[in-house]
């Protein structure tokens, strides 16, 4: 094992590199404009930094793992193209104000990509929604049959989940617009710079207000990470939902060949792998979360090298999220209802009870009493080998005497028309949260 390249962040901190060096553009500018350097020093060391972005996007920046991280690298780099001049950049700055603002800007930007994915994906169930409005299909608590309601009711659901992602994601970000930089390594600096100045030159909208908080705060990376954990448990009851239709027992979805493997034993298999792994891959997310909150737990005041782990945790949670957002909404686009089988499933009459019962109440019967009578009819119906629609008039009456001939008017579209209070599942307030869900997703991200 080498000892040497065990504090070593480099293999995974270049990704900060754009942030990295905006941030030190954004630093030199202000020592210049504060005369603590000279502007043809600061105009020397921007020169550089461009040059070194320009080599790391052309991949010719050669990283080397015994200058530990991005700062080191990006310093060292500047010393061999500017010379002697590239020892002002750090003038008044820490690693610990500069990592800190490198990982808020990197989490600012990435927030609203999410953002964006959440919403193309938001766009494809409303789609999904809309052209399916009238599909009915049987509701379902405890995994067990319950009342129907239209698919389009069911795929809204997830609209409204992925909404509170949205605003999560929103939240993160406003968390992270704090610039740190000119906290120094703990206490602050003694040179005369203006912090308002770099802010705005990196787009932060506010300055931390204690140096000590700003260089071991991370909560935003919390905050991160939370949020990504929560929009891939989201995302795996979809794929799980998925999954369960998609089986020979349900037969409600069929998935676009391109998202189901073959096993390479049973030649009739197609298997909903990428539904499979969207919903296994969200037990990562709940790690990272889990990893950074243990790691944050125990640390005094201030910086703490144990920070420099938080960075795998919210790279592979932003990664995993923002690829199973991809897959998801590719197969939301691409799977077919199988109509015949949904069709067949909502007309359960069982599916009727609670209607009966309201029917009863209707009627003038106090609720607990009709809700005994519709156990009994179903009770019946069962050992009878007798569905509802079977039923007589005289059979219903033979329950209860309220019973009348417009006991038959209660179908599965009536039951789901008459739930037409806001937020129900009839066609009214469906097509009216469709509406919405479309001026909602209109809006700017920002
Ligand atoms: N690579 C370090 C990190 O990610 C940068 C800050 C190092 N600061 C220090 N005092 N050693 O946290």
């Amino acid at each position: 094992m080498d000892t040497e390249n065990y504090t070593s962040s480099i293999a995974f901190d270049k990704r900060l590199y754009k942030q990295d060096i905006a941030g030190s553009i954004a630093h030199v500018k202000m020592l210049a404009k504060q005369k603590i350097i000279s502007s043809k020093e600061a105009n020397q060391i921007i020169k550089g930094l461009n040059t070194i972005k320009q080599e790391i996007e052309s991949n010719s920046f050669d990283w080397q793992e015994n200058l530990e991280d991005i700062h080191m690298n990006i310093e060292n780099r500047l010393f061999e193209i500017v010379g002697k001049v590239a020892g002002k950049l750090h003038t008044g700055r820490s690693r610990n104000d500069q990592v800190s603002t490198d990982m808020r800007l990197f989490v600012k930007e990435q927030s609203i990509n999410i953002v964006s994915s959440i919403k193309k994906l938001q766009i494809s169930l409303v789609k999904l929604a809309e052209n399916n409005i009238d599909i009915e299909l049987p509701g379902y608590t405890h995994l067990q049959r319950a009342q129907p309601i239209l698919f389009s009711h069911h795929m809204m659901a997830y609209f409204e989940m992925f909404s509170r992602d949205v605003e999560r994601f929103l939240q993160t970000k406003s968390r992270a617009d704090v610039c740190t930089l000119g906290s120094g390594a703990l206490a602050g600096t003694t040179y005369n710079i203006d912090r308002e100045f770099v802010a705005k030159e990196l787009g932060f909208s506010k300055i931390s207000l204690n140096s000590m908080d700003a260089v071991s705060d991370r909560d935003f990376i919390i905050d991160f990470c939370s949020s990504a954990a929560t929009c891939m448990v989201h995302i795996s009851r979809l794929s799980e939902e998925i999954i369960i239709w998609t089986s020979k027992e349900f037969d409600f979805l069929k998935l676009n060949k391109k998202h189901t493997t073959g096993s390479s034993m049973m030649p009739q298999k197609q298997n909903p792998d990428y539904a499979e792994l969207s919903r296994g891959r969200s037990a990562r997310t709940i790690g990272n979360l889990m990893s950074i909150l243990t790691l944050l737990k125990g640390l005094p005041l201030t910086y703490n090298r144990d920070l420099q782990e938080d960075k795998e945790k919210l790279f592979d949670s932003l990664d995993t999220l923002s690829s199973t957002l991809n897959v998801i909404d590719e197969m939301v686009n691409g799977m077919k209802l199988n109509k015949k089988t949904i069709q067949k499933a909502s007309e359960d009459p069982e599916l009727l009870a609670t209607d009966i019962a309201d029917y009863l109440v209707k009627k003038g019967s106090p609720f607990r009493e009709a809700y005994k009578i519709v156990v009994e009819i179903v009770k019946y119906s069962n050992k009878n080998d007798l569905t509802l629609k079977e039923f007589s008039l005289k059979d219903y009456q033979n329950f209860s005497k309220l019973f009348d001939q417009d006991i038959f008017k209660i179908t599965a579209n009536s039951s789901i028309q008459s739930r037409d209070v806001p937020g129900g599942t009839s066609t009214k307030q469906v097509s009216n949260s469709i509406k919405k869900a479309k001026i909602i997703l209109e809006k700017n991200v920002e």
